[in-house]
Parts: C-alpha cells; structure tokens; sequence
C-alpha cells in the first residue's frame, strides 16, 4: 500500500531538509514547502519543492487538496533568541500568526496529524538540570513565548477536533547529513558548534562564556542532538499519529550533555586545528547544565539515538562544512 503524502513547511532549512530525505527515503512522498528567506533550495534532495509563505492559508489549503497531503510536518519559523529579542513582533508574526494560517488550512481540509518543531526555550531557566517535559514552562525570550503560544493552541484545537499533534521539543539541534548529500550553510548561526568550526575557517577567535561555572571544568554544559537522531524521532512521532495515536509533547536531546571546553577539545581533535580560544565573563541567562531527560520519548516513541558522540556530531559538522568553503 503506498504510503501518505506529508507536507514539510521549513523543509528547505536546517533541520527540515534532512527530515525531508529521511522520511521520503522511508517511502513517504513529500512535498517542502519553504519561503526560501532562511532556506536554500538545494537543501531540498528529495520530494517536491513549492516555494511559500505559511501566513498564505489558501496557498497551503490548495497543494493540501491537490497532493491530498495527509500529515503536517512544521519546522518553518525563525529561530534566531538575540533576534526575537530585538524584534518581537516579527517573531510572534511568522512563528505564531504563521502556525495559525497553516492551521486554519490544516483544520479546512481535514488534517489529523500535525508534528511541531518546539524547543527547550520554553523551559526557560530550569530548576534542575535534567529537564522533563513536566517542568515549569517559562521562557525567557520572544523565541521561547513564541513556541510555547502554539503549544498552547495546538492544545486547544486538539481538544475541539480531529487534528491530533505531536510537539518536539529539540535541544541544540547538531551535525549534518552523515552521507554529505545536503551541505547547509552554517553561517550565521549561533550554536557554539557551528560558531567554534567557522572560527576556524575564518581563522578567528571563539569565545568561552565563564570559566567558573560549578561544573567539573568550569564551563557550561549543554545538550546536543545530531540531526538524524531527531529525523528518527520525528518518523516515530508521524507513525504514532498515521496509526490514530493521541497528541503528545516530548523532549529530544541525548541526555548527558558537553562541556564548551570539551566541545571546543573535540573540534580540535576533528579538525587537526588549533583554536583561538579567549575566555571572557558569564552571559547573563546561562545555566551552568542543561540537557534533556528523554525518557517518554524513548519508551512511549520507541526512539533510540545513536548518534550521541560528539565525535560524530563535529566530525558530519565539519565535513559539510569543508565542503562547503572549498567549492
Ligand atoms: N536549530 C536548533 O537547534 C533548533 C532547536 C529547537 C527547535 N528548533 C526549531 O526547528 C525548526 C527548524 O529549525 P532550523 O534550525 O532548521 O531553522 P532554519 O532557519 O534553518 O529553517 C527554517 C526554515 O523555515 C523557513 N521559513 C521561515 N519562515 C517561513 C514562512 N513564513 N513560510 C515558509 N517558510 C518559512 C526558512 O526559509 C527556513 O528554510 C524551527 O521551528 C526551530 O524553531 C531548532
């Protein structure tokens, strides 16, 4: 029996595009739909590509007809904490009055299933260090707020419909396609992985944010999840739903977490570079430990990462990365 169509709004992004691959290489046919203003369409290297904008509700309601999409996935919003903080309505603009268009698109064609791309921003500043999804929300930024709203609507639709959701909460998202195929452009982004490897392609200065944090090597610790653990995750969250499961929230990250001076130990090894490394003072906002407790993820989900090294993460990171300075 063939499989059905999901639309991937954001699909030409970061995490989108190798989301795309996994699922239609697991039999799925695709449409990405992306607006192309933080994407590149040559991320896209499987399915089928219309370029759009979320906030075009009868766009979306016409290719749902057309394709006769059956599920949503929805990475598509901006991402950027320093941005959101600077410029909030354009944040609660395109993540939340953009999530309410696809939507209201979902809801008029009869869309059950709809996967959101949520983020350990909604916690906030935890009280403990391991978080679970049963932690206080309380986000600290417009990014994190953002999120959360569409948790919340989410939420509520699913208690008047049919539409049933599944909210990812990703911790940093991490790695690239391990067979190369999709090469992203890291610049500008502000994950200390990506940041630490373009220093050493720019040959710059990457900075450490507190030394004398009481962690055991005094910097801060924090979760990352390579991008196939999550595509693996998102397949599993899709399934659960085709097959009539109930809505969900979950938490994806690997649990033990990485120190930034191990990071930056790790991409040295990787790459055969020396850092230049400048330690400065604490950020205001930063935890000393931050990581994801995924244990509903692995038993309700059944997801099992298994790309948890940071040898793997940096090394597909800076693999697609290379590449992508040489050409
Ligand atoms: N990268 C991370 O570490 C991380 C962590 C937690 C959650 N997330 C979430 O995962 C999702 C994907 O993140 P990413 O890192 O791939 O970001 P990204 O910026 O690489 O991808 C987002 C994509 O969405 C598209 N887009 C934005 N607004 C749009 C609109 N109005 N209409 C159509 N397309 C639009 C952009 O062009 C881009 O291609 C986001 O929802 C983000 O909040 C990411």
């Amino acid at each position: 029996m063939s499989k059905p169509t999901i639309l991937i709004t954001g699909g030409a992004g970061y995490i989108g595009s190798y989301v795309n691959k996994f699922i239609a290489d697991k039999g799925y046919p695709t449409i990405v739909f992306d607006n192309l203003e933080r994407g590149d369409p040559k991320t896209v290297v499987r399915g089928e590509f219309i370029k759009g904008d979320i906030r075009d509700t009868s766009k979306i309601k016409e290719i749902i007809e057309k394709h006769k999409v059956q599920a949503i996935l929805h990475f598509a919003a901006y991402i950027d904490v320093g941005e959101s903080v600077a410029h909030p309505i354009k944040y609660y603009e395109n993540n939340v009055a953009g999530t309410i268009s696809l939507l209201k698109a979902a809801l008029a064609t009869n869309i059950k299933s709809f996967i959101f791309s949520s983020t350990a921003a909604v916690y906030g500043i935890p009280s403990a260090p391991l978080v679970s999804e049963n932690f206080p929300l309380q986000p600290i930024n417009p990014y994190g707020e953002s999120k959360l709203m569409v948790e919340k609507i989410l939420k509520d639709i699913s208690n008047s419909s049919d539409l049933k959701y599944i909210a990812l909460r990703y911790f940093n998202a991490a790695g690239a396609d391990p067979d190369g195929e999709i090469i992203v452009s890291q610049k500008g982004r502000h994950n200390l992985i990506p940041k630490t490897l373009l220093s050493i392609l720019e040959k710059s200065e990457i900075c450490i944010y507190g030394t004398d944090y009481d962690t055991p090597d005094g910097t801060c610790i924090r979760d990352y999840i390579h991008l196939h653990d999550l595509a693996t995750a998102h397949l599993l969250a899709l399934e659960k739903l085709l097959q009539g499961g109930s809505s969900s929230i979950y938490n994806l990250g690997n649990g033990s977490g990485f120190s930034v001076k191990e990071v930056l130990k790790k991409a040295e090894e990787v790459t055969g570079e020396k850092l230049r490394i400048r330690p400065t003072g604490r950020r205001a906002g930063d935890p000393p430990f931050l990581a994801a407790d995924s244990k509903k993820a692995k038993s309700e989900l059944g997801w099992n990462p298994i790309y948890g090294s940071l040898e793997k993460i940096i090394s597909d990171s800076w693999k697609t990365m290379n590449s992508l300075s040489v050409n």
